[in-house]
């Protein structure tokens, strides 16, 4: 049986196999110019469908490189990223607010603040749900642009599907409240990929995932500084998550310690490979921008690709 994503649900990335995550990246090389040299501004492959964007969350890379994809595939689009400018002003409920956009759209889109939402939307909705993040639960679609980040930047495309194996990923700063490093870090498990983990002890990768690595045989330290001779193919940095402290003077006091200032340009050059989901705060420097190896605005335009093949798979057009 082949790998069949029509009328799937993007919920979790956990629901993913290492063969379906290679496929969907494998597919979103379709619609990047780096491996397809023509123009696609009249690709028509969703003509006809809409996709409805239910932003009930602040975002600017996942909603608009969603909108973008939606219409480069040849999608309408519907949604709100205010919800009180919608009925839900007027006490309509979660679920009828679901039902009514799936009848008007052929599939969802989602980001929510609470944890499980995109589940529950899934369970109302008989049309395809993609989760654009739940709470401090899951960004699936984001963890889909990393790998795919990593894939290209790590090796010649030659060596395509393997390409991740072997490579070593160092991630930093808020292991413990960053959903993005959660996912990632296993979603690296599929493949021979040793994992560093750089963190004040009390933002550390909770101790559930490093079990699941241990399941799974994979390589990782734990370091409470960054090594000043970091041996790393890529560095994955994160912003310290305010909003999910309870103390705010804890938050103040470890805040900083995790920065990367302009001296890190000394990693870059000997070719560590500098990602961040994005938006920065403070952690990194601008002035790190312009190097070649500092790849997270790269990594933010890769999101567009991972998402006109997710659109084109859940909707059967691919
Ligand atoms: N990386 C990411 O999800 O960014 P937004 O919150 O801007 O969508």
């Amino acid at each position: 049986m082949g790998i069949i994503f029509k009328s799937r649900d993007i919920i979790d990335i956990n629901d993913f196999s290492k063969e379906e995550l290679l496929f969907i990246l494998k597919t979103a090389r379709k619609f990047d110019p780096e491996y397809v040299k023509k123009d696609r501004s009249n690709y028509t492959i969703a003509q006809g469908k809409i996709a409805a964007l239910l932003f009930f969350e602040p975002s600017t890379r996942t909603e608009q490189s969603f909108k973008s994809a939606a219409q480069k595939i040849g999608m309408g689009i519907i949604g709100f990223d205010d919800p009180e400018a919608t009925s839900i002003h007027k006490g309509e409920s979660f679920s009828d607010t679901i039902r009514i956009m799936n009848s008007y759209a052929d599939v969802l889109i989602m980001r929510h603040p609470e944890s499980g939402a995109a589940g529950k939307a899934a369970d109302v909705a008989d049309i395809p749900v993609i989760n654009a993040g739940d709470g401090a639960n899951q960004h699936p679609t984001q963890t889909m642009l990393d790998l795919y980040t990593m894939m290209k930047e790590a090796g010649p495309p030659s060596r395509e599907a393997g390409r991740l194996d072997g490579i070593t990923v160092a991630l930093m700063g808020d292991l413990k409240y960053g959903r993005t490093v959660h996912a990632l870090s296993i979603a690296l498990s599929h493949f021979k990929v040793k994992q560093i983990f750089i963190s004040h002890p009390s933002l550390a990768m909770p101790a559930e995932f490093l079990q699941i690595l241990d399941k799974r045989g994979v390589k990782y330290e734990q370091l409470d500084q960054m090594p000043s001779d970091l041996q790393a193919d890529f560095l994955y940095q994160t912003r310290v998550q305010k909003e999910r402290f309870k103390n705010l003077s804890e938050y103040k006091k470890i805040k900083d310690k995790f920065v990367l200032d302009a001296s890190f340009k000394k990693f870059l050059d000997r070719g560590v490979k500098l990602m961040h989901a994005l938006p920065r705060v403070n952690e990194i420097d601008p002035s790190l921008d312009a190097h070649p190896n500092a790849i997270y605005f790269a990594q933010a335009r890769n999101g567009l690709y991972i998402r006109e093949a997710l659109l084109a798979l859940v909707l059967g057009r691919i």
